[in-house]
């Protein structure tokens, strides 16, 4: 049988400590997932939340400590649930002792980050210029995302030994695997070539032979699972994905297949409206790479129902029944969690790419009210709000809830053979969300109907006519 593996991705502060985490393992069992991906909890001064990390051997006292992590190692454990830490490989924390030391000009530390003596005319994907000038070393710094997250310098060999013990500090501690932040982008070679691109230039520092090097040195022991976050959405290509799936990955996500390209990684995205059948047909293509992590919703994302405009079990219905090795199921998606109602006050959200939205809209004429609106509708934030578990109990008391249905759909993804199995043909696509598709094995043949609209019903039927999961 195939490699596939259910992954569960907790994102810590919408639920918590290490200790509420480890609580609600029993409950994120009942889904049946192989992995647990804790996104960051090392130590940090959380400007992205948690993503610039100050110290990765270190526990960030918010959740807890080391005894409360071997807790939920043990706890998952008991539930056949294997932990999976993120790896910040790409950049740090400005805060971190490494680069401390690098702009004191530290003889160990000082090539750890990448310094220029003429800052590159590059944006970050944050917005605002790539380079920053340092006083202290008297040079410029790259960072691709945040001016406090500091690009690493990957071609320094201390860099790549630094991160491979890391590797091993949690391995020792139980982990089984890792994903891999911004696992594309490590190396860029328009730093060599002098090229000076704008943001256009993001295929100059994306994906080069070095990086995927770098990442088949660091990851590919096979007692490892790691999974890549691949940055790029719209810009990733089957070849360049299997490039870098090839030796390095168990499995990799495509950022745009998971929010329809308004990534917030490029100024060129856009959230532009939803185009249903252009959707569906990137989904029906990705899913059948065999390593394509298939997700709907992440941290990095509005939650699906909201910004599909679509009941959360037709959701359900195509990230489970489309062919998937590594589906993933964002914490709270599991009873069809929608937006958040954030607040109208810009100053009240905590993340920074919420505030570059803003600042962005702003700057092309939009009014405040204007602004507001979009990033309330488009905010990561959303999805990063604490999980309501009153609702949780009561859909575990509902027989038609979405939670019961997830782990219905959870339960046939893991023993159906067609499922399992079975090709994919795709039937039809329409812009008015109409998504028919047929999985063949054998005999049997199963047909998907989905309507994303809501206006017939959505249903999995076998070649008996006999209905396998169906809903409204
Ligand atoms: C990844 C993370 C995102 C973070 C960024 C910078 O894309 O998923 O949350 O902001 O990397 O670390």
């Amino acid at each position: 049988m195939k490699k596939r593996k259910l992954i569960y991705q907790v994102y810590p502060t919408a639920i918590g400590s290490l200790r509420d985490i480890t609580d609600k393992i029993p409950l994120i069992a009942e889904l049946q997932p192989d992995y647990i991906w804790l996104s960051p909890i090392f130590q940090s001064p959380w400007v992205d939340g948690g993503y610039d990390v100050s110290d990765y051997c270190k526990i960030d006292p918010r959740f807890g400590n080391m005894a409360d992590f071997n807790r939920l190692v043990t706890t998952a454990k008991k539930h056949n649930i294997g932990i999976l830490m993120d790896l910040v490989l790409n950049h740090t924390s400005s805060e971190h002792p490494w680069f401390k030391k690098s702009e004191r000009h530290d003889p160990w530390y000082k090539d750890y980050y990448v310094w220029l003596d003429k800052p590159l005319n590059w944006d970050s994907f944050f917005g605002g210029p790539a380079f920053d000038y340092n006083s202290n070393r008297g040079k410029y710094y790259l960072h691709l995302y945040d001016r406090t997250q500091p690009d690493l310098n990957f071609s320094n060999p201390r860099v790549v030994k630094e991160f491979k013990d890391i590797i091993k500090f949690w391995t020792d501690h139980g982990v089984v695997g890792f994903r891999v932040d911004s696992a594309n982008v490590l190396a860029e070679d328009a730093l060599k070539s002098g090229i000076l691109p704008r943001i256009s230039g993001f295929f100059n520092y994306y994906q080069t032979k070095e990086t995927v090097a770098i990442l088949e040195k660091l990851l590919s022991s096979s007692k490892i699972f790691t999974i890549a976050e691949p940055i790029g959405g719209e810009f990733m290509s089957h070849a360049r994905f299997r490039e870098l799936t090839r030796k390095a990955f168990d499995a990799a996500f495509n950022v745009g297949t998971l929010d329809v390209a308004d990534t917030f990684l490029s100024i060129k995205d856009r959230f532009y409206p939803l185009n249903y059948r252009k959707w569906f047909r990137k989904l029906a293509k990705w899913s059948q790479e065999e390593k394509f992590s298939l997700a709907i919703e992440s941290h990095d994302t509005p939650r699906a129902p909201s910004r599909f405009n679509a009941d959360p079990k037709v959701l359900a219905m195509m990230q489970f029944l489309l062919p998937s090795n590594f589906p993933c199921i964002y914490q709270g998606q599991e009873i069809g969690t929608p937006n958040a109602n954030l607040s109208n006050n810009i100053n009240d959200y905590p993340g920074v790419q919420s505030r570059m939205i803003y600042r962005r809209l702003r700057k092309e004429g939009k009014t405040k009210a204007q602004a507001m609106k979009q990033v309330k509708l488009s905010s990561r934030d959303n999805a990063r709000q604490p999980i309501d578990w009153g609702e949780y109990m009561l859909q575990e008391g509902d027989e038609d809830s979405v939670l019961l249905f997830y782990r219905k759909l959870t339960q046939l993804w893991r023993t159906d053979p067609v499922l399992i199995n079975g090709n994919l043909k795709v039937k039809k696509t329409s812009r008015k969300g109409i998504f028919d598709f047929e999985r063949r094995y054998g005999k049997e043949k199963y047909f998907i109907h989905l309507d994303f609209c809501g206006r017939t019903k959505s249903y999995c039927k076998n070649s008996k006519g006999e209905t396998i999961i169906g809903c409204r």
